[in-house]
């Protein structure tokens, strides 16, 4: 939905509940570049608000944040089920109101305005989530390719036009930040909501978030959030080349593609001691089973329930193989 923070549209002071207060919960720094147009966008349209500007990255998505939010709702007045707080940042921030409305009267509705690519991409049992790619113009590049992994992740395992697509114009999303005429809308409509394999089982979404929460946070804060998921995804693609689900140019095209969208395709981290420690802990959640979601050629996925440690280990050290070869001689795929 273009022009989210035009008065003239009245969607946002429309969300989520009948018009009347609002409690407005903004990114520190989403405020600085929007706040004005945004509090331009409240007044114009007669909305009485109040804002609450928070400070948070993948650093601080701490309960003192969510207790911060739980507090002013409190002080504002929030009743249960009346206004939703509105949530304007990215997907930390989502996270951080939406543990705070959980707790607070049991349950308060809140409206998401997404800022980031991985917020734009993100599902949430909020009321409402409205979308405006113009937030991602002051996204920094890093950023954006981080987003641009969760997109690589739907075209692997689900999508092989958006595969294609991504090696046409991948690049031009990401220099563009996704305002490329035609291309970045259609991107989104086209990832949002899709996270089965063919098959119909759901396990697709978690192709690329199985190990890289444990890299995720024992790599805090050096790598971003798409950044762990591509590192996991570049292991998992050579898992399955050595298992025969992908060819060899697929794998090069593959971690090509990763690499054209400036992303990592590995961290010494999953090399050591994380990568049995990420091992152990998927283990722990998923009632015993070492199973991880394997792209299957390009655009279609597996689950496998049988995955070896020494499996991961052989395949980390064929990925550092790669880069190093690739590294010293680069292509025009850079
Ligand atoms: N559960 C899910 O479906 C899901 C999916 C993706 C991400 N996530 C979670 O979200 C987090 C990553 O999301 P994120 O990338 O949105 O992180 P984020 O919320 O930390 O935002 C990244 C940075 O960009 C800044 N920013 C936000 N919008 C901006 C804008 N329009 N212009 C300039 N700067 C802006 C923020 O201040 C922050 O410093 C991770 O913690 C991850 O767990 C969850």
């Amino acid at each position: 939905m273009p022009g989210l923070l035009d008065p003239g549209n009245p969607a946002l002071a429309l969300a989520g509940g009948p018009p009347g207060r609002r409690l407005v919960v903004v990114d520190a720094r989403v405020h600085e570049l929007h706040g004005d147009r945004l509090h331009h966008y409240l007044d114009a349209r007669g909305v009485d608000h109040e804002t609450l500007v928070l400070p948070v990255h993948a650093q601080v998505k701490t309960m003192d944040a969510v207790f911060q939010v739980a507090d002013r709702m409190d002080s504002f007045g929030i009743s249960r089920r009346g206004a939703p707080v509105l949530a304007v940042g990215g997907g930390v921030l989502a996270e951080v109101v939406g543990l705070a409305c959980t707790l607070y009267r049991r349950s308060t509705p809140f409206v998401r305005i997404p800022t980031t690519l991985h917020g734009l991409l993100a599902h949430r049992p909020e009321v409402e989530t409205l979308v405006d790619p113009a937030f991602l113009v002051t996204l920094g590049r890093r950023q954006v390719a981080s987003g641009l992994a969760e997109v690589l992740k739907v075209a692997l395992i689900a999508d092989a036009d958006l595969f294609g697509l991504l090696e046409r114009r991948g690049r031009d999303l990401l220099d563009t930040r996704f305002q490329a005429a035609g291309v970045g809308t259609a991107v989104l409509a086209r990832v949002v909501g899709t996270t089965a394999f063919d098959d119909g089982t759901s396990d697709g979404g978690h192709f690329g978030h199985i190990l890289s929460p444990t890299l995720e946070t024992r790599a805090l804060p050096e790598l971003l959030h798409g950044e762990a998921v591509c590192v996991e995804m570049a292991l998992s693609t050579v898992v399955a080349r050595r298992r025969g689900l992908v060819d060899a140019e697929q794998t090069e095209r593959i971690l090509r593609l990763m690499r054209r969208l400036e992303l990592p395709v590995r961290h010494p981290l999953l090399e050591s001691i994380a990568l049995g420690e990420a091992l152990a802990d998927t283990v722990r959640r998923r009632d015993g089973g070492r199973w991880l979601p394997l792209p299957s050629g390009i655009g279609a996925g597996v689950l496998v329930d049988d995955l070896g440690g020494r499996e991961l280990v052989g395949a980390a050290g064929w990925l550092r193989a790669w880069s190093a070869v690739t590294a010293a001689a680069p292509t025009l795929d850079g």
